[in-house]
């Protein structure tokens, strides 16, 4: 019984701890450099949302290279100038403030990876955005994010099962033809 009651008290905690996380990390909340230290609290909610005031932009618009390169791609800092040189900032201006920074000095903006997988496997995005997935079944509902700060629970990307239970179709995870499972497309 006396057990029961520690294995309850321990899972409210992990739920309370989750929701806190979920208040501090998403809503558009662009807080400071955001947990994984990005160097502008980036809130994905606010461009590619489409609720009131989101700008309801296509991922691909930024990630211009999804469809047709194995990385998906990064925007420059001259695209985030584009518009934010008209664009202020409503809640958060001195995260806006810091693209003009980087446009002065000529310099990129150094965003931190979230999504890897080891050098020793080989994703091209490409051939998975052509098939039809959808960026949300691994990434997860990026649109709704505030600032991005580790990978959603819908990816499983450290581990090769993830991988190849969808290109087995296990559990009709896709619904497509299987794909490949030779360890030389993935390896090499
Ligand atoms: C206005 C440009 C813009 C739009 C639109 C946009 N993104 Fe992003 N995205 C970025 C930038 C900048 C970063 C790097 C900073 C970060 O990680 O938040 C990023 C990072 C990411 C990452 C993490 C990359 C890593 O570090 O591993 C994913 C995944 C992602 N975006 C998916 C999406 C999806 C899915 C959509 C559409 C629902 C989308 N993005 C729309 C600009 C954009
Ligand atoms: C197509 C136009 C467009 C592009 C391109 C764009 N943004 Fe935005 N951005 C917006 C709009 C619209 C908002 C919402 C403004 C608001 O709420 O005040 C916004 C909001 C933001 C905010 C939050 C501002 C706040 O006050 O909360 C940040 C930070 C930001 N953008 C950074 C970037 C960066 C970095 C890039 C390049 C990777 C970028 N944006 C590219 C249109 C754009
Ligand atoms: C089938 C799963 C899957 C789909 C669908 C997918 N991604 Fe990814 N994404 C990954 C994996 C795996 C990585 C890590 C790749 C690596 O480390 O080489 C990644 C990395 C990224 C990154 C960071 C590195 C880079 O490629 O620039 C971005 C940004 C990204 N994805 C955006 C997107 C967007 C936008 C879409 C939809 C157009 C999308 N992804 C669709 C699995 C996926
Ligand atoms: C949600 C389903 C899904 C997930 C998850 C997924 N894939 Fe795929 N993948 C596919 C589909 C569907 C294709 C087949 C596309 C085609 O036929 O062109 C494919 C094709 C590929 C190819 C090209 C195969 C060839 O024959 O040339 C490689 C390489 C690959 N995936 C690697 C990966 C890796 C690495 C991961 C995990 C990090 C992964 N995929 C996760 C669905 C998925
Ligand atoms: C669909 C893509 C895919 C295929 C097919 C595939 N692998 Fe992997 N493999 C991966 C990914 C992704 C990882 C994990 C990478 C990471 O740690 O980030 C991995 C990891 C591994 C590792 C490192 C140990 C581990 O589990 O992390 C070994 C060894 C390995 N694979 C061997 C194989 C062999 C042998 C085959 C063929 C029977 C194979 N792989 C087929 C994608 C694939």
């Amino acid at each position: 019984m006396k057990r029961n009651w520690l294995i309850g008290g321990l899972s409210m905690v992990v739920v309370l701890a989750g929701a806190a996380f979920v208040q501090g990390g998403g809503g558009g909340g662009a807080e400071g450099d955001g947990e994984v230290g990005q160097p502008i609290a980036f809130p994905h909610d606010k461009h590619a949302g489409s609720e009131a005031g989101q700008a309801n932009m296509d991922c691909q618009f930024c990630h211009y290279s999804a469809e047709r390169s194995v990385d998906a791609g990064i925007p420059p800092v001259s695209a985030c100038w584009g518009c934010h040189q008209v664009i202020p900032g409503s809640e958060h201006p001195e995260e806006v403030a810091k693209i003009q920074e980087y446009v002065e000095r000529g310099e990129p903006i150094p965003w931190v990876r979230i999504y890897k997988i080891s050098d020793h496997a080989h994703f091209p995005h490409m051939r998975h955005v052509n098939a039809g997935l959808e960026c949300q079944q691994c990434h997860g509902e990026v649109q709704t994010m505030g600032v991005l700060t580790e990978p959603d629970d819908a990816w499983g990307g450290a581990n090769m099962g993830w991988c190849i239970d969808c290109h087995r179709d296990v559990e009709g995870t896709s619904a497509f033809e299987q794909a490949s499972t030779d360890c030389a497309v993935c390896h090499y």
